[in-house]
């Protein structure tokens, strides 16, 4: 590719501060590996929702449509909390993800050995924690129709609809099982079979794909022990795989193995280069402003972008280098803080994560 074409949605709270110092990242990277990225930016969340009247306008699509990958930053906040679905923030993630099929969300959890203290967990259950929950994320609770409110007898109901397909199984299965025999070829699938017929049919189906790949071992576990198992032993697992909302649930859980979710980065791809990348965290709107928030999730998932979505491995590795050595210089924002290290702002994180980065390929 000649260029690569960016489109960047920083979105709400602090998904603006935090996108601008994954992008003086990606720029850094840009000039010192002869890399041409073209980065346009566009409205998305709420703040699009009080400029145009909706969360997702259509120039924004257009111009992730003629893009090449998207950077988003975070939506959703207080303010917007009482609008109708269809126009609360949340509502563009869920039509970006769906509109461009992005069915596979990948969140690895890999603990950086300096922040090993900055975990509420004890280190001898932490220590060499590595792993990647691999979510669906363009089916079940989230879109399942109905989805609505009905008035039955004079009692207001609610429902939405938890429904997976045989085709949507498999193919977010093959993707776990390529992860997993790139790896340490073990995988768990999570799932509620136990109650659930959608978790039935999503055993029977992972089953199935598994005859292609003998080579990579294959647990089923219900998620409730999942998430008793990821705090008990989280060197148990090497790749998780996972419906849409229990795949949300456990990324938040596996996400304080590492320390704090400001860590956490995240890719949601569809198999053909073209993709979205976000921190797993949200818009926070509590630390807003504030130029407090940890910009290292977005700045991972930059590094994502440049390895899934344009092949461009050393510049991947230069970036997660660069935030490893940061880290090992004693840097934290305060989420990652603990006693004897420099406490710095969000901006500082993103510069001296660039100038990392220039210092280490000069
Ligand atoms: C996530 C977030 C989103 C989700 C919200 C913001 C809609 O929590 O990416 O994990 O539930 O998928
Ligand atoms: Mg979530």
């Amino acid at each position: 590719m000649a260029e690569y074409r960016i489109a960047v949605l920083p979105g709400d709270g602090i998904g603006q501060e935090v996108t601008r110092e994954a992008l003086r990242v990606l720029k850094a990277v840009g000039n010192k590996f002869g890399r041409k990225f073209v980065f346009q930016e566009a409205l998305v969340g709420g703040t699009a929702y009080d400029e145009t009247g909706v969360p997702l306008p259509p120039e924004t699509l257009k111009l992730c449509e003629n893009s090449d990958a998207i950077l988003l930053g975070a939506v959703g906040g207080d303010k917007w909390d009482n609008l109708p679905s269809s126009l609360r923030p949340e509502a563009a993630l869920l039509t970006l993800r769906k509109h461009f099929d992005l069915f596979a969300n990948l969140r690895p959890i890999i603990l950086f050995p300096p922040l090993i203290d900055a975990s509420p967990l004890k280190r001898e259950i932490l220590e060499g924690t590595d792993i990647i929950i691999v979510r669906e994320l363009t089916g079940g609770l989230y879109f399942g129709k109905p989805k609505e409110r009905r008035k039955n007898n004079g009692d207001v109901v609610a429902v939405d609809t938890m429904i997976y397909s045989e085709s949507e199984i498999k193919r977010i299965a093959n993707v776990a099982f390529q992860i997993a025999r790139n790896r340490r070829k073990l995988l768990h699938s999570v799932d509620k079979a136990n109650i659930l017929e959608t978790s039935r049919l999503w055993r029977e189906v992972v089953n199935d794909v598994a005859q292609d790949y003998p080579d990579v071992e294959l647990h089923h576990l219900y998620v409730d022990n999942a998430a008793m198992q990821l705090l008990r032993n989280p060197r148990q697992f090497d790749v998780i795989l996972t419906e849409n909302t229990f795949g949300d649930i456990l990324s938040d859980e596996a996400a304080m193995l590492t320390g704090s979710i400001g860590m956490l980065p995240s890719a949601s791809i569809r198999g053909d280069g073209f993709g979205m990348y976000e921190p797993v965290h949200g818009s926070a709107p509590d630390i807003a402003g504030k130029g407090i928030a940890n910009p290292i999730a977005t700045i991972l998932s930059s590094a994502m972008m440049l390895r899934f979505s344009f092949q461009l491995e050393e510049e991947a590795r230069a970036i997660e280098k660069a935030v490893l050595e940061v880290l090992e210089l004693g840097y934290r924002t305060p989420d990652i803080m603990s006693d004897g290290k420099k406490q710095v702002s969000t901006t500082e994180m993103g510069s001296l994560i660039e100038e990392a980065l220039y210092k280490s390929i000069s």
